[in-house]
């Protein structure tokens, strides 16, 4: 039984055909306009705002202010002129208040709910529930979970079955720092919080059953950004008999049903696909944003032939010579050109020597080398570039140059404003990424995407023979999905034979006796008859946030961290009773402030 207070409708529900209805209205106060009297009130819940009207006898009778939550009984009455409010659908009516019941009340609060005006982002967080109450946020958190929604159907339709995996487990290794729990009843042991379901999911196809997928909560510490957080959602999934073309028509199935549910939002398919050479070669990135040109040139042969002793150099000591060409309408600038090469040097180069290409020699420190209309035009056909463009040249290691030119263009398609203001779905598949990459710091090889990554040769370039090949140039069967410059997922086909996984532990350094502690129980399992699978995780905070042209996942996390990882709501991490730390046999040893 609905009690009296309780509501009828919401307050974006209603219209002129509930004129002369008498209905109750729950909600917060979002707005008071005085009027000699006459109070305006606009009540507001998630659905919508209503305009109330509270006439003078009953308004002597009420003490209420912002935020408070109230009951409203009344009768609908119909706006009429210039009464009517078009902006909202509900502004063609009005409640008359007949009765005001107050349900809670609140101080002022401390956040702009009306999103007027801005609020600093750490009262936003310390004070999440009222931050939340904005129309915003309420729409990006109805907007993740249509399309979490929406991917579970269409999970479903294929045959996927969602399998929830331990969140209390063992370390992984995604290539960040666990989190560890200690363990109470193992006095000295502790839980690692998943970075991924990797490892199960794999065991999982070893168990038979075929498809799964989850909506899987990740777990890592790393150093924070706009795009990462502490603990993050994946849509997690992994198929067996498969290789990497079925895993992309699996995903490209479930995003255009999702994008067609969620968005209204046609995808066209197949997304195209690009090898990692040729992202890097092209775009300096493993992540392109194709939504606009300004490709990369390699102008290593030019640069062979010309005097310039900044270009010799790096090509004598094994590097490359790159070009990035800015048509000459966009107008550069000498101080842009400063700025880029303050970019550039931030970003490791040396310099960044520019060329205002021209048939006549052109201008800037290139032009010396141009002299000839033949190494002009020669250069200008390298670059595809024409009379006045701006070209810029980067001459470095060829991982460096890629690195800087591709930064570069990022920032000139911003600066430029190379993206097309409408929304466009530039999705690629980068496949073929190197199986390992050399860290500087570390002084050692680290899988590039995870360690259960197949290579592309099952004989790993003679390693499996005993051989010792270049780990550096062995290529892997994994893959990311990217969007707009964005990467949204990665994935790979699997090793699925247990001496290859052994192999691949022993080249990345882990000895037997680790391999045996750490991985021991997988290594078993993929012994014992698993069928060949791959599989893929979409990051769904990304994918929400890039979906409502949000720059920062945080606006679509409920109760998101800072970027020193804390929550300012309820102030975790936080120290817990010496007695709590007793039970689970921990001491801790930071010195005191
Ligand atoms: P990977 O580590 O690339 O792969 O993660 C997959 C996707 O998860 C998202 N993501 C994050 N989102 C927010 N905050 C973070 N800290 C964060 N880290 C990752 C990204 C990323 O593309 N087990 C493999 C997948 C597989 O091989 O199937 C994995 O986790 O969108
Ligand atoms: P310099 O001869 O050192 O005065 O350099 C001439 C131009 O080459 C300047 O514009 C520098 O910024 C640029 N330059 C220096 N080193 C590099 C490099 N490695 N790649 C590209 N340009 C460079």
């Amino acid at each position: 039984m609905r009690k009296s207070w309780q509501r009828t409708h919401t307050c974006g529900e209603l219209r002129r055909s509930h004129v002369g209805a008498n209905v109750t209205l729950n909600g917060w106060v979002h707005a008071r306009r005085d009027h000699g009297g006459i109070y305006f009130l606009d009540l507001r819940d998630r659905y919508g705002l209503t305009q109330v009207v509270i006439g003078e006898q009953l308004a002597a009778t009420l003490k209420f202010g912002p935020e408070f939550v109230l009951s409203v009984r009344g009768k609908v009455n119909a706006r009429e002129g210039a009464q009517v409010n078009s902006e909202r659908p509900t502004g063609e009516v009005e409640v008359i208040a007949e009765s005001i019941d107050v349900l809670s009340a609140s101080p002022v609060p401390p956040i702009d709910i009306s999103g007027a005006t801005e609020t600093a982002l750490e009262t936003r967080l310390k004070y999440r529930y009222i931050d939340l109450r904005r129309a915003q946020m309420q729409r990006n958190l109805e907007h993740r979970s249509r399309f979490i929604n929406a991917m579970r159907r269409a999970f479903e339709r294929q045959q996927f079955i969602e399998v929830e995996t331990p969140i209390l487990t063992k370390a992984t290794p995604e290539g960040a720092r666990d989190y560890l729990v200690p363990s109470r009843v193992h006095p000295g042991e502790f839980y690692a919080l998943p970075q991924s379901p990797q490892i199960f999911k794999q065991i999982l196809m070893v168990a038979g059953l075929d498809r799964y997928f989850q909506v899987a909560r990740c777990f890592r510490d790393e150093d924070l950004r706009a795009d990462r957080q502490p603990e993050f959602t994946q849509l997690d999934m992994e198929m067996s008999f498969v290789e990497e073309e079925d895993v992309f028509a699996a995903w490209e199935q479930v995003l255009v049903e999702t994008f067609r549910d969620a968005l209204g939002v046609e995808l066209s398919v197949p997304f195209p696909r690009m090898r990692w050479e040729e992202a890097m070669e092209r775009y300096g990135v493993d992540k392109p944003d194709l939504r606009f040109g300004l490709e990369l040139k390699a102008v290593d042969t030019w640069a062979r032939s010309c005097d310039f002793q900044v270009f010799r150099g790096a090509l004598e000591s094994g590097g490359r010579v790159m070009g990035l060409v800015v048509p000459a309408q966009h107008g550069l600038s000498r101080k842009d050109i400063t700025d880029l090469e303050t970019v550039a040097k931030g970003l490791g180069a040396k310099g960044l020597a520019w060329w205002k290409a021209g048939e006549a020699g052109g201008a800037g420190p290139l032009a010396k080398f141009c002299a000839t209309p033949e190494a002009a035009r020669s250069l200008m056909q390298a670059l595809g570039a024409a009379e006045g463009d701006t070209c810029l040249f980067m001459a470095d290691r060829k991982s460096l140059a890629r690195k800087v030119l591709g930064e570069l263009r990022n920032q000139l398609g911003r600066k430029l404003g190379l993206i097309p203001k409408e929304q466009r779905w530039a999705f690629t598949w980068v496949t073929h990424f190197p199986l390992f990459e050399w860290d500087e710091d570390a002084q050692r090889y680290f899988s590039a995407h995870h360690p259960f990554t197949a290579p592309e040769d099952w004989s790993l370039g003679g390693a499996m023979a005993g051989g010792s090949p270049d780990l550096g140039a062995l290529s892997s069967r994994a893959y990311d999905l990217v969007l707009n410059g964005w990467e949204l997922g990665s994935g790979s086909v699997r090793i699925h034979r247990a001496d290859v996984q052994q192999k691949i532990f022993s080249l990345l350094g882990i000895g037997p006796e680790d391999q045996k502690r750490k991985f021991g129980f997988f290594v078993d399992a993929l012994a014992f008859g698993a069928p060949p699978h791959a599989g893929f995780a979409l990051g769904l905070d990304r994918t929400s946030a890039l979906t409502l042209g949000l720059d920062n996942i945080r606006d679509v996390i409920a109760f998101p961290k800072t970027a020193s990882a804390t929550d300012l709501m309820c102030d975790a991490p936080s120290t817990v009773d010496p007695s709590q730390l007793a039970e689970v046999h921990v001491t801790t040893v930071v010195p005191k402030a």
